[in-house]
């Protein structure tokens, strides 16, 4: 009874007053900001900071964040293949910067522009279907990095109450995702016939943009999803109080 007494008020202490932000990440006023730069330049610091695992906020580290399996859909004019990427991991968030940072009242939202200069994505990937007309099949391992990775990322959150003090969940989140360019790498594609993979690749890589934009919209989703789980890991835990001053 004793030990069960001492857990419990333990629990409240810590649920009570709720997680504070590591105190290397900036707070922002954002009741008043419309125009300046606190929002814009303490979100490109957090994710800065995020290059090793927060243990206090649960959070893993950025660099290099693993996704166990991803699936990208077909797209509707030259993929016809599912892209079925496994052991992802996804780095180059430590070179981000930020240029816009809004926060909305009215609509809780949060809205935020960055770029990431090489987002790069590591896996496993299995591909079996066509790509620009083309038969194309394989299993290996391979790279993407896009290049200049324009990020813009919408949260829509809602409010709850946890012990007498206000938390921020996400309700939704948009992602809208346009590199610059794209550059990759796929071993044992065709099965370890490098003729044809080679000849495919050169094809591919003249055609990277068309063909990233007709499957956009999957690696979007995917994403947006991603970097939620990242959010939300740190909404849940610290009250809007002590993320925004
Ligand atoms: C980001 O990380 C990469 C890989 O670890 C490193 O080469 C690069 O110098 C880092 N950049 C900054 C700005 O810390
Ligand atoms: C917030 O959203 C509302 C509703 O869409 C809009 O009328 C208002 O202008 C927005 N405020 C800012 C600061 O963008
Ligand atoms: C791809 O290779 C992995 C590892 O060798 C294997 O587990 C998997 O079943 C393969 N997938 C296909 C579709 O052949």
């Amino acid at each position: 009874m004793k030990l069960l007494l001492a857990t419990l008020w333990a629990c409240f202490i810590v649920t009570s007053f709720g997680a504070k932000l590591p105190s290397g990440f900036k707070k922002c006023n954002v009741r008043q900001i419309t125009s300046d730069m606190c929002l814009p330049k303490a979100i490109e610091s957090a994710i800065k900071q995020m290059d090793h695992p927060i243990k206090k906020l649960g959070l893993v580290s950025l660099e290099s964040l693993v996704v166990p399996s991803l699936i990208i859909d077909s797209g509707s004019k030259y993929v016809a293949t599912k892209q079925i990427l496994k052991n992802l991991k996804l780095s180059g968030f430590n070179e981000t910067s930020c240029s816009k940072a809004g926060f909305n009242y009215t609509e809780n939202t949060l809205n935020l522009e960055c770029v990431v200069p090489n987002f790069r994505l590591d896996f496993n990937y299995e591909l079996h279907g066509q790509i620009m007309m083309l038969s194309v099949y394989g299993n290996g391992t391979g790279w993407s990095i896009f290049r200049d990775n324009q990020l813009g990322l919408t949260f829509k959150l809602g409010e709850y109450e946890k012990k007498g003090q206000k938390y921020f969940n996400i309700l939704s989140q948009q992602l809208d995702m346009q590199p610059r360019d794209l550059d990759f790498d796929l071993q044992n594609l065709f099965d370890g016939d490098e003729e044809s993979a080679d000849r495919m690749k050169k094809i591919f890589k003249q055609n990277v943009l068309d063909i990233y934009y007709d499957v956009k919209s999957g690696y979007e989703e995917a994403f947006g999803k991603v970097f939620a789980y990242l959010f939300e890991k740190i909404l849940e835990k610290v009250p809007v109080a002590n993320i925004f001053g």
